[in-house]
C-alpha cells in the first residue's frame, strides 16, 4: 500500500479519501515505521466529527490513526535499541495521527518491540484500549472493595482481562456475556443486579459515559472511587460525600507499551477483532465508523 487515508474537512460527514503522501525522514530521536496494521478507535471518529478540538487541535489535511504495528524502516539520529526490520507497535499522538497509511514517522518513545508470536493486527488492536485500561487500573490500585466495570467494548474487555488476575471483577454491558471467566461476574447493562453491584462497589470504572454517569454516582457508597473513561464528568455532576470521582485521560509513556507487550505475550490480553480490511476499503470503513455503525475492533492490514 502506498496511499494514506486523508481528511480535508471535519464534521458530521468528513468525506475521507486516499492520497499519495511522501514518507517523512525520521529526525533526531524518531523512527519511521512501515505500517503492517492499524486499528480504529472511537477517538478517531470523535476527532473526525470535529469534537474535542480544544484538547486535540487538528490541522487539515490530516491522516487519521493512532494505533499501529509494523516494522522499523529508518532510524533517526540518537535513537538506540531499534534497528531496521524490528517488529514494533505503538501509538501516535492523536493530533499527528498518521497510522492509516504506508508508513509513519514519530518519536521512538511512542514505539515498543512486538513480542514474537504477536501478529501485527493483534498488536495494533490492543494499543489504546490496553493502555487506558492499565492506566485506569493503576489509578485505582490502592482502592479496596469490588471492582465494577461498565461497558463491554474494547476498553471494558482489556480492563476485565487484566484486572481479573488480581481481584474480583464485575462487568456489565449488552455484550458482556462473552467475557465470562473465572473470577468475573457478568451482569446485564441494566437491572437490579447492576444496581446492587454499584451500591456495593469499591471502584466503578465507566467506559460508556452519557447521562447514566449521574445515576451511577448517586448510588455509590462513601469511600468508593468512580473513574470515567468515555468522557469527563459533567461540571455540575453531584458527587456524593466521601466518593472520589475523576476522569482518566490517556497519558502514555511510563513503559505502558512494554507492559502491553508482556501481557499479550502471556496470553492475558487477547483483543477481539470484528473486521480486517485493506487500504482500498479504509475510506469506506472510516465513514461508517465515524457514523457509529460498526462494532469494534476494525483493523486495517497491509495487503500482500
Ligand atoms: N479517556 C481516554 O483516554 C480514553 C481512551 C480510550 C477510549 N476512550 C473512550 O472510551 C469509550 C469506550 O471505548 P472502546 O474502545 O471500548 O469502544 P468500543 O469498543 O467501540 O465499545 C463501545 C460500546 O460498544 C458496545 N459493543 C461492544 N461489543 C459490541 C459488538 N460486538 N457489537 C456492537 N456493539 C458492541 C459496548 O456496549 P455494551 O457495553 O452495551 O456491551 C461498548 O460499551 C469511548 O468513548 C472511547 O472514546 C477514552
Amino acid at each position: 500500500m502506498t496511499r494514506s487515508l486523508i481528511l480535508t474537512r471535519m464534521g458530521a460527514t468528513p468525506e475521507p479519501g486516499l492520497a499519495e503522501l511522501p514518507p517523512r525522514e525520521p529526525g533526531p530521536g524518531e523512527l519511521r515505521i512501515a505500517i503492517d496494521a492499524a486499528a480504529l478507535n472511537p477517538l478517531d471518529a470523535k476527532l473526525a466529527r470535529g469534537h474535542l478540538a480544544d484538547w486535540f487541535p487538528i490541522v487539515l489535511p490530516w491522516v487519521p490513526g493512532t494505533d499501529f504495528a509494523g516494522r522499523v524502516a529508518a532510524v533517526g539520529a540518537g535513537v538506540t535499541g531499534f534497528a531496521p526490520g524490528d517488529e514494533v507497535f505503538g501509538r501516535s499522538d492523536p493530533v499527528a495521527g498518521g497510522a492509516f497509511g504506508p508508513a509513519i514517522t514519530l518519536p521512538a518513545g511512542f514505539v515498543a518491540r512486538r513480542p514474537a508470536g504477536i501478529v501485527a493486527a493483534t498488536a495494533a488492536a490492543l494499543v489504546t484500549p490496553a493502555a487506558i485500561a492499565l492506566q485506569a487500573l493503576d489509578e485505582v490500585a490502592g482502592a479496596d472493595g469490588p471492582l465494577v466495570i461498565l461497558g463491554s467494548g474494547a476498553v471494558g474487555t482489556a480492563l476485565v482481562q487484566i484486572a481479573r488476575h488480581g481481584r474480583a471483577v464485575t462487568i456489565s454491558g449488552r455484550h458482556a456475556a462473552r467475557l465470562a471467566a473465572p473470577g468475573v461476574q457478568v451482569l446485564a447493562a441494566e437491572g437490579g443486579g447492576l444496581t446492587a453491584a454499584i451500591a456495593g462497589a469499591g471502584v466503578v470504572i465507566d467506559t460508556v459515559g452519557g447521562p447514566r454517569q449521574r445515576q451511577v454516582l448517586a448510588r455509590l457508597r462513601p469511600g468508593a472511587r468512580f473513574l470515567a473513561i468515555a468522557e469527563p464528568l459533567p461540571e455540575d455532576a453531584a458527587v456524593p460525600a466521601g466518593v472520589e470521582a475523576g476522569f482518566a485521560a490517556l497519558a502514555g509513556g511510563g513503559g505502558q507499551l512494554d507492559r502491553i507487550a508482556g501481557l499479550a505475550a502471556d496470553g492475558v490480553l487477547v483483543p477481539e477483532i470484528a473486521n480486517r480490511f485493506g487500504i482500498g476499503d479504509v475510506a469506506a470503513v472510516f465513514s461508517t465508523w465515524t457514523a457509529g455503525r460498526l462494532p469494534a475492533r476494525q483493523v486495517m492490514v497491509r495487503e500482500g
